[in-house]
């Protein structure tokens, strides 16, 4: 019996490089070491928290695999390119790319400001469009490519608008790319969280949140950043060959 996904596979995944954005806190931290179990090297992205970013990288190193913590603007054209090239400096390319890094803003759309919008949009749809756009030309064959979406693009609930259309349009991009990059055995997935222990959670405003969707989800709490690290480790694996262009419901069963 042939297998086409493991011919296709050229490099252990014990030998490959992953390239996390927003990876100095909160879920993507969690993906970056994760996968360092895994790859032998982690790119680790952050925007403004040098001192954490570099934390990780120790971490990492300590758990025996290479890391790198390079600053980058995931919504600037310019940055994103200098991460990938980057990642290609320290350690010659790139097999795994996780797009998680994000900026979540809430209110009802008839508050919104043109401002918001743009924002929102920047820090989301464009950005996860510039990092795809390079990740398709820059990971190698056999790659896997995972965007880190929102359990707010499958629920609809008020003031989450912008956030969700922005995300949104990210799983629309994974969808199409999964088709346009098939023929070289890379997978394009979206992982969808829902509400997960972070910072960003606990500064998102109302304190109760947490006990309601608690309340309201089937496992009966909220996610924790290494739920869907394990999710990522999988989906990165040789094991998940076969899973692509999915949107990957992460929220207990909430969605
Ligand atoms: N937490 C939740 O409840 C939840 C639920 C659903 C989906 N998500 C999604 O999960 C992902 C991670 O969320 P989180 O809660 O872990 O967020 P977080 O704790 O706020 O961490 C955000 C990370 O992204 C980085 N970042 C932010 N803006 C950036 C930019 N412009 N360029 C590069 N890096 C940037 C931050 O870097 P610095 O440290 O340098 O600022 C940080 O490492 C996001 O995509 C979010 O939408 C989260």
């Amino acid at each position: 019996m042939t297998d086409a996904g493991s011919a296709a596979r050229t490099r252990p995944l014990n030998e490959q490089v992953a390239l996390v954005t927003g990876s100095s806190r909160g879920i993507g931290r969690a993906i970056a070491e994760r996968l360092a179990t895994q790859v032998a090297a982690v790119v680790v992205n952050y925007h403004s928290n040098a001192d954490d970013a570099a934390q990780v990288v120790k971490t990492i190193q300590a758990a025996g695999a290479d890391a790198v913590a390079v600053r980058a603007d995931i919504g600037d054209v310019a940055q994103v390119r200098g991460l990938f090239d980057s990642a290609h400096e320290h350690f010659g390319g790139l097999d795994i790319i996780v797009h998680n890094a994000a900026t979540a803003s809430f209110g009802p759309l008839a508050e919104a400001t043109d401002d918001d919008f743009d924002l929102i949009f920047t820090a989301n749809a464009r950005a996860t469009f510039l990092v795809l756009r390079e990740a398709a030309t820059r990971v190698r064959e056999a790659g896997r490519i995972v965007f880190v979406s929102s359990g707010v693009t499958a629920t609809h609930r008020p003031g989450t608008g912008l956030y969700a259309a922005g995300k949104a349009a990210g799983e629309q991009l994974v969808r199409v790319l999964a088709r346009e990059l098939g023929s070289r055995a890379i997978t394009v997935n979206s992982v969808l969280p829902g509400a997960t222990r972070t910072e960003a959670l606990a500064t998102s405003g109302d304190p109760t949140m947490i006990e309601q969707v608690a309340a309201l989800t089937p496992l009966g709490r909220i996610g924790e950043p290494a739920d869907l690290a394990d999710i990522v480790g999988f989906l990165v694996s040789h094991d998940a060959r076969w899973v692509t262009g999915q949107s990957l419901h992460a929220g207990g069963g909430l969605f």
